[in-house]
């Protein structure tokens, strides 16, 4: 019976894994045809980043984590090569399979091609065409080196026929992302801090910013959050600050009376604040999609995305890195102008169940 690597790194990658295994679980229930083994490369490592999401989102324990963990880009992508190139070399695989756009994502790609282990990249063919995100370069070496692209839009499709890629190796499969909002949505839940601080539905703003762009020069940094200060009108501001981000903010001494600050919320409390929310200010990518699929106006703090029918078709609007357009973008929200945006083809909730059917089909 052949064996499945499902690679998970980092927490974007949690929820496209899970519809995934929930799908095969039920098939190994049903026929027994595919064995999986979920590797956990330990990039992010805290309870906050990795697993409190497990525990939400139902995943099982990973068969195997390489605890990685911090480091620079070249030494987690070395780091988890090594030992992801040492575990299939106890062990060998199948079938690679990552998802995203995460170092992990990339690192276990070429460890195991270089094993002749074929790969199957979970939202392959997606780019923003900026260099300067190390997500874009995940993206680009991933999909060089990958079989089997499953993909959310008919955009990634064709980036991936511009580069050469054969029809038979691209599957429309919808995104996986959007099965566990959809699996969640009626288990969506306030945080503890809801009632402490008087949230009202609609009448707050969510932000994330964690782009090293956006969050590692202090003083840019500032002027964007002097921003939002200024442009949500004494709303309170919810900003569930990551790891990264909690750097920068600890040398700021200044921040708008409205910002609230909080840890990193688990799945089931952040998309139920991102549910109610007035409107989402982010440098996310994920993000604008759960954002769209809910019809909650969101403003991207980038100049690109990789995602752009989250703003052709979705309620995403990309405001660029500049504080004074974010204020004119939130004057316009208040105004009530801000567009109501559809839902993408596909986005339905079934993309997980599509790709195990498909992998059943391959292997
Ligand atoms: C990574 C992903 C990014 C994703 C983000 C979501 C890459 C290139 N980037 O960026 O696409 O949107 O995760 O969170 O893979 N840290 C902790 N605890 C943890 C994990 C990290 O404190 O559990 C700290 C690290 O020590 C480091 C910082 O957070 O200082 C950044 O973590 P890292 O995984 O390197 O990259 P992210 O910025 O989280």
């Amino acid at each position: 019976m052949p064996l499945i690597d499902i690679i998970a790194g980092a927490r974007p990658n949690f929820m496209k894994i899970a519809p995934i295994i929930r799908a095969l679980e039920s098939r190994k229930v049903a026929v027994g045809q595919l064995r999986y083994r979920l590797v956990h490369t330990g990039q992010h490592y805290d309870a906050r980043m990795s697993g409190d999401f497990f525990a939400q989102l139902n995943l099982p324990e990973p068969d195997i984590n390489l605890e990685v963990g911090s480091g620079t880009q070249a030494e987690q992508t070395a780091a988890i090569m090594v030992r992801y190139e040492k575990l299939l070399f106890e062990k060998s695989s199948d079938l690679c399979l990552v998802v995203g756009d995460v170092t992990s994502t990339m690192a276990c790609a070429i460890a195991a091609q270089k094993l002749c282990i074929p790969v199957a990249h979970v939202e392959g063919g997606i780019r923003s065409g900026d260099w300067s995100m190390p997500e874009e370069i995940n993206r680009m070496a991933t999909d060089a080196i990958t079989n089997w692209f499953f993909t959310t839009s008919e955009v990634a499709n064709s980036n991936l026929r511009h580069l050469g890629v054969g029809d038979e190796r691209i599957y429309f499969v919808g995104n996986t992302m959007i099965d566990t909002l959809q699996t969640n949505m009626n288990s969506l839940r306030p945080p503890g801090f809801w009632d402490e601080l008087k949230l009202i539905a609609g009448e707050y703003f969510v932000v994330t910013m964690h782009r090293p762009a956006n969050v590692d020069t202090g003083n840019d940094f500032a002027r964007m959050l002097e921003a939002i200060g200024q442009g949500t009108r004494g709303l309170p501001v919810i900003f569930p600050v990551h790891p990264r981000t909690a750097k920068t903010l600890s040398i700021l001494t200044a921040l708008p009376s409205n910002l609230h600050i909080v840890e990193p919320q688990p799945y089931l409390e952040f998309n139920y604040l991102v549910k109610h929310a007035k409107a989402v200010i982010t440098d996310s990518g994920g993000i604008t999609e759960e954002a769209t699929v809910m019809g909650v106006p969101c403003m991207t703090l980038r100049d690109t995305t990789e995602r752009p029918e989250t703003v052709s078709i979705g309620t995403n609007e990309l405001i660029g890195t500049d504080p004074t357009k974010l204020v004119l973008a939130l004057a316009r929200l208040f105004e009530g102008k801000w567009k109501k945006g559809g839902i993408p083809d596909k986005w339905d909730g079934k993309a997980g169940e599509r790709i195990v059917k498909i992998l059943l089909r391959i292997l």
